[in-house]
């Protein structure tokens, strides 16, 4: 699939008598067209000035799409629902890679392939001992992800289809073993080694949950719903650390440091750390009066000066109900009645702050409603996910689209380091004063 030139053209005109510029437009197979400005600066000698990227397309993807004003969510065109009701995560990680669901063999062979990579090299204990047992998991994460360049020698070259093809593989299988070791190494625990007989998600949360005095007996209702935070959060086209791994990826560096590079990204609190900080608000909520509160927190939230955020809430792309919390709220109902947490005071004040949030003017007039990290922290702490842990599993999950995504990049002929430009307004050149007339 490619870019189609448009029959429509954008002439750019200026107030000063500068020569027009016809500026070529491309249509996608969905979504908004693009005016092509490749040519701009060579001749106009003029830049175009978008920070935050709200109306810039930085590349052409083929992977995710994304329609905000409706809330829809396609991985290689399979709305999300469909991928979380009928397919698991591996199937889901296959077609973000490779552009088709697999079928029963293909299944089969990438299954093994993952399987056959998740244990790290044991060196990786050393590293990891390293740590202060109370470091943040993402500072833990961000460091054991970039030292897998150092172990992996054979597949560090990013122009190399095969040696990208084995690290993807590798990334996939060893995210869950580093994730499950940053945690056991928290707590103190001995490491759990992968089990091959187990699935993708079950072998993840024995790592995190089975000790050598007791094995984990995998409860199907929570490996699904563990299964489906994977799959909702494995890719969303140019967030803020899919353009970080692309950028990082597109001075030719390894595709681990690239991806270590998209997990510092996540960590952020307006990103990855969202999940972290929605559970945290709530338990604030609920220590400060909790449902009797709500009103008050709200008052809060809208006062400008006031600094707080609903957390949870909003999204640069959403300007309706993201899909991924809609399936999220259903997963929530599940495992809190499989734990008989059906009570549950967290989940409760969630619904009424939602229920407030989404009647409320400040947020319909700004399309605010809610994403999906606003029930993805109470289904991880149901399952027994400490609060901190939940952007590493986030990381875990968004893994295969960054890999997918940094592909996609360095395979694109017309692939380019990025070097955006900037708009100068600091001093002009000027001349330095001797230490006495300053
Ligand atoms: N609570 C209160 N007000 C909000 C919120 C919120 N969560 N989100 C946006 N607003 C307000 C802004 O203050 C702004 O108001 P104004 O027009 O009166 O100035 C308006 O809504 C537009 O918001 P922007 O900040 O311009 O939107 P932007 O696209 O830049 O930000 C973001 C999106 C960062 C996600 C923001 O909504 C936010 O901070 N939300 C809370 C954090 C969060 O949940 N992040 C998770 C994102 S999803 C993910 O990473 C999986």
């Amino acid at each position: 699939m490619s870019m189609t030139p448009s029959d429509v053209k954008a002439t750019l005109s200026f107030s000063d008598g500068s020569p027009n510029m016809d500026l070529p437009i491309y249509k996608g197979s969905i979504g908004p067209d693009v005016i092509d400005i490749r040519k701009l600066y060579a001749q106009t000698g003029k830049f175009t000035y978008d920070p935050g990227f709200l109306s810039t397309a930085s590349c052409n993807s083929t992977i995710t799409y994304i329609d905000g004003d409706v809330g829809e969510l396609l991985y290689r065109g399979y709305p999300i629902e469909q991928l979380a009701t009928n397919c698991d995560f591996l199937e889901t990680c296959y077609l973000l890679l490779n552009g088709e669901l697999p079928n029963a063999g293909q299944k089969e062979e990438f299954v093994e392939s993952v399987t056959n990579h998740t244990m790290v090299n044991e060196q990786m204990q050393f590293f990891l001992r390293g740590f202060r047992r109370d470091a943040h998991p993402m500072a833990v994460m961000t460091g054991l992800v970039g030292a897998l360049s150092a172990f992996y020698h054979d597949s560090t070259d990013i122009n190399n289809p095969e040696h990208r093809k084995i690290a993807a593989i590798r990334l996939i299988a060893k995210m869950p073993t580093l994730v499950a070791m940053a945690y056991k190494y928290t707590i103190g625990q001995p490491y759990v080694y992968p089990k091959n007989d187990l699935s993708y998600t079950e072998n993840f949360m024995r790592m995190m949950f089975a000790t050598p005095c007791e094995d984990y007996k995998p409860n199907e209702v929570l490996v699904r719903a563990m299964d489906r935070i994977f799959i909702l959060h494995a890719d969303h086209e140019q967030n803020a650390s899919t353009s970080t791994v692309r950028l990082c990826g597109s001075s030719g560096t390894n595709p681990f440091a690239a991806i270590a590079a998209g997990v510092a990204c996540l960590w952020g609190p307006a990103h990855g750390g969202a999940n972290e900080a929605a559970l945290n608000m709530l338990e604030e909520i609920q220590k400060n009066g909790g449902v009797e509160k709500i009103g008050d927190f709200i008052a809060q939230v809208k006062d400008k000066n006031s600094g707080v955020k609903l957390m949870g809430f909003g999204h640069r792309v959403y300007k309706n109900y993201d899909p991924r919390a809609k399936l999220m709220r259903e997963t929530c109902h599940e495992v809190l009645n499989e734990l008989g947490l059906q009570n549950d005071p967290m989940f409760k004040l969630a619904m009424a702050l939602e229920k407030i949030a989404l009647e409320d003017e400040y947020f319909v007039s700004r399309k605010l409603y809610p994403n999906v990290d606003f029930y993805s922290g109470i289904v991880q702490r149901a399952i027994g996910i400490p609060v901190p842990l939940f952007t590493a599993i986030f990381a875990l999950a968004r893994t295969v689209g960054w890999i997918a995504q940094l592909n996609e990049m360095i395979g694109d002929p017309e692939y380019k380091i990025g070097r955006p430009r900037q708009l100068f307004v600091g001093a002009e050149k000027r001349d330095v004063k001797p230490m006495a007339q300053r």
